[in-house]
């Protein structure tokens, strides 16, 4: 008999979804949300996946909770372990009970760093094969790296992120396969570079225009690389490397500094 692994990936529909507090240079509470756009551009990442096949959970928005679209930021996954996010803002704490809920729901065993650290999840921590990339500097303690990673029992390597506008791992950096990814080298330390390019043999860099685009924020899929508009201007050397890119217009999402990735978390529901 051949096992199956079931996977699916995470959303939550933008219901609530608006720029209701600052919490990163992307956003202002005056620039309005126009909600039509949102729910156009957040139909047309969810329509793009089922196209590739892709099963979809989605977790159920919360009043009051306007980031929830972002679900990258619920926890890191592993196997059938989560580590759940501990906010570094106030405005977003209000969340974790509800991810909490979902993941449980989802048949994940929860987990948590220490009361006093904060870790932003998936939004802090990707992973190349199976060493998880954990970076630290503007949401998540460098502290929390070495629980994450005991948590989950997986080797892990620390990157220090430099530059606010990339506030989260998933702002500059993505994984395309085991040997692959696309990276902004100007958004984390020369040491922290050097870390990557031990472990990823093949890096695409992507100019910091172009990344402030929320081109790297990706979602890698059956040879696609589905992200913003912005990557576009890097169809020649992901098709070189061997993929496609889906570029759709992510500009409602962007007011609150997110894209295809931050919307995006990819689930392994284990063997069916
Ligand atoms: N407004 C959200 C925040 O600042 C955006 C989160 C984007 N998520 C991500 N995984 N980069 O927390």
């Amino acid at each position: 008999m051949c096992e199956l692994r079931v996977m699916a990936i995470l959303m939550c529909r933008p219901e609530h979804f608006g720029i209701e507090y600052e919490i990163n240079p992307w956003m202002h509470v005056a620039v309005e949300v126009d909600h039509d756009r949102a729910v156009e551009q957040w139909e047309a990442v969810h329509s793009t996946y089922g196209q590739l096949g892709e099963s979809i959970a989605l977790a159920t928005p919360v009043a009051g909770l306007p980031d929830m679209v972002f679900t990258a930021n619920a926890a890191v996954l592993w196997r059938r372990r989560a580590v759940l996010s501990r906010f570094h803002h106030a405005e977003r704490a209000g969340e974790e009970v509800h991810w909490r809920a979902a993941l449980e729901g989802l048949g994940f065993v929860v987990h948590e760093v220490p009361a006093e650290l904060s870790f932003e999840g998936a939004g802090d921590a990707l992973f190349v094969g199976d060493h998880l990339f954990l970076a630290w500097g503007f949401r998540t303690d460098q502290v929390s790296h070495a629980d994450v990673a005991r948590l989950l029992d997986v080797e892990s390597t620390s990157l220090q992120l430099v530059d606010e506008r990339f506030y989260h791992l998933d702002t500059c950096f993505c994984p395309l396969d085991e040997r692959t990814a696309v990276i902004a080298p100007a958004a984390i330390t020369a040491e922290s570079l050097e870390l990557v390019r031990a472990r990823v043999p093949r890096l695409i860099e992507v100019p910091t225009e172009v990344a402030a685009g929320f081109a790297c924020n990706a979602m890698p899929l059956h040879g696609r690389v589905i992200s913003s508009t912005a990557s576009s201007a890097l169809r020649e050397p992901l098709s070189d490397a061997g993929f496609e890119v889906v570029a759709l217009p992510m500009d409602e999402f962007m007011k609150s500094g997110g894209g295809v990735r931050c919307v995006s978390l990819p689930l392994d529901l284990g063997l069916s």
